[in-house]
């Protein structure tokens, strides 16, 4: 066996000792991945950002199948989100970042993850601030309600009567069906995939703060395909769900 005198010893396990010191943030990634990916956090154990999103993206990669079912990845989204550590430093950073922003008076969007297969977006509403009624185009989404208290409704589109797109920007009218009607408090889950429930609004009813995640995330393509609609007030004659409604390129 060789022989190491102390110098020597100290010369070799300096730069071991940096490198296992640069590994260390890796390793811990690493190690946190590897919990939420074996599945080694016990159902009931509230996850960590780093764990949670990798969980998430385990779950998103799906989306590339050909057997890919929405609801399904809807209810495995619930479940860890339901487990999510709200009081994780990443979440709560955040959303002091968004309270100080409040009182411009806007919906605020703050994003707190964008990968390629799925976004994950805090949102911030003043008192009766609301988002009109708009669709996802392709999307699937779970929106959590992380404090306050939101009015939400959704719809399907029942029936397209006009739909045509001059110099870039939509026109048209078409019926919706309106599928949901629910006052999101604190821990409420809403979702909508790309062919249920796909159109959406929301009015809060106090300051309110909500995590969504949408699978794929909006792009370019996705965001110019969203259509807004502006609803009659009343449902048609004869219906208790079904609205008019005229199509729109932009929110206002
Ligand atoms: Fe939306």
């Amino acid at each position: 066996m060789d022989e190491y005198d102390r110098r020597e010893f100290i010369k070799t396990s300096i730069p071991g000792f940096l490198g296992v010191l640069m590994s260390l943030p890796t390793l811990c990634a690493l190690g946190t991945r590897a919990n939420a990916c074996q599945g080694r956090l016990a159902a009931d154990q509230p996850m960590h950002w780093e764990a949670f999103l990798e969980a998430v993206a385990k779950e998103a990669a799906k989306q590339h199948l050909d057997n890919w079912q929405q609801e399904e990845y809807l209810k495995k989204l619930a479940a860890l989100t339901k487990n999510l550590y709200l009081e994780d430093p990443v979440i709560t950073g955040a959303m002091t970042k968004v309270s100080e922003r409040l009182k411009k008076g806007w919906v605020d969007f703050h994003d707190l993850e964008k990968r390629l297969d799925f976004a994950v977006c805090l949102l911030q509403f003043d008192v009766n601030e609301e988002i009109n009624p708009h669709n996802h185009p392709g999307m699937t989404g779970m929106i959590l309600c992380a404090s306050g208290e939101i009015h939400t409704k959704n719809y399907d589109l029942y029936k397209s009567i006009e739909d045509e797109t001059i110099n870039g920007k939509h026109h048209g009218k078409c019926l919706l069906k309106q599928s949901s009607d629910v006052e999101m408090k604190k821990g409420d889950i809403s979702t909508l995939t790309s062919k249920a429930r796909n159109i959406h609004t929301l009015k809060a009813k106090q300051v309110t703060q909500l995590i969504d995640i949408f699978t794929p995330p909006y792009n370019k393509e996705r965001s110019e395909n969203s259509l807004w609609y502006e609803l009659d007030e009343r449902p048609m004659l004869g219906s208790q769900n079904i609205y008019e409604a005229v199509l729109k390129s932009d929110r206002s």
